[in-house]
């Protein structure tokens, strides 16, 4: 049975103090709750995560990283790598998110070498990808999205493609508060997974947990959820506040 994931992703948002208020909420409300058979991540900025990890029960709470560097060490002013991030007690990373790829220039190529890293490094990557509003109202979301596949996690072995995970975001919902309709989330993630029985088999394909993204909220969650291909959520704004993180985590 493949995981059903809830992962926040904090963006630029919060202190390290903030962070960690909010991770001990999460994780209080979680365990109050009694929600079984959901992997629960935080993903928060780098300044945080230690903290964040030392402030969490982590047989509840995962922590990832939301980004690597494309070098595993060395003169690269400012980057923090696979490694470090490893260290940090961090479990995921996110790679290729929407907003890296447009404000800081992720290609295929970088996002390649990014994902190398962090699976040498026994981290496991929550892999973004998801279209532009022309693209879809152009309705070329599928062709699109299948080379941003095809073009990076489709070249790792089937061993390395079983630790990730995939986060179809369409860039349209992301902070906008329009969210993909249920048939539109659930008719991608079935092609995503398509895509994957076609390159890896059948197995590989009904183990790898594909999420949603994209104005994901309390609301909306349950019947996104509800979805056969829809195994969770990549959560922005709604996983700011803990009881709104909680409402999507136990929405299933
Ligand atoms: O990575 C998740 C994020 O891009 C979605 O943002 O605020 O629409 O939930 P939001």
């Amino acid at each position: 049975m493949r995981k059903k994931i809830v992962a926040g992703n904090w963006k630029c948002n919060t202190t390290v103090q903030e962070g960690v208020e909010l991770a001990k909420a999460v994780t209080e409300l979680v365990d109050k709750s009694g929600v079984k058979d959901v992997v629960v991540v935080l993903g928060t900025p780098f300044t945080h995560i230690t903290s964040v990890v030392s402030a969490v029960d982590t047989n509840l709470i995962d922590v990832a990283a939301q980004n690597c560097a494309t070098e595993a060490k060395g003169a690269f002013t400012g980057e923090v790598s696979a490694a470090m991030v490893k260290s940090t007690g961090a479990t995921h990373v996110i790679l290729g998110h929407s907003e890296r790829r447009e404000y800081y220039g992720e290609t295929s190529e970088i996002l390649n070498k990014k994902v190398a890293l962090a699976l040498a490094n026994g981290l496991s990557p929550i892999y973004c990808c998801g279209e532009a509003l022309a693209i879809r109202e152009a309705n070329e979301q599928n062709a699109y999205v299948k080379t941003q596949l095809e073009e990076t996690i489709f070249n790792l072995s089937a061993e390395d493609f079983a630790k990730l995970s995939i986060a179809y975001e369409p860039i349209w919902a992301i902070g906008t508060g329009v969210t993909a309709s249920t048939a539109q989330a659930q008719e991608m993630l079935a092609f995503i997974r398509s895509l994957i029985a076609a390159k890896f088999g059948k197995a590989v394909a009904e183990e790898t947990s594909i999420l949603y993204g994209g104005s994901c909220n309390a609301k909306n969650a349950p019947e996104l959820f509800s979805q056969p291909d829809i195994d969770g959520g990549l959560i922005g704004g709604a996983s700011l506040k803990a009881e709104d993180f909680l409402g999507i985590i136990t929405a299933y």
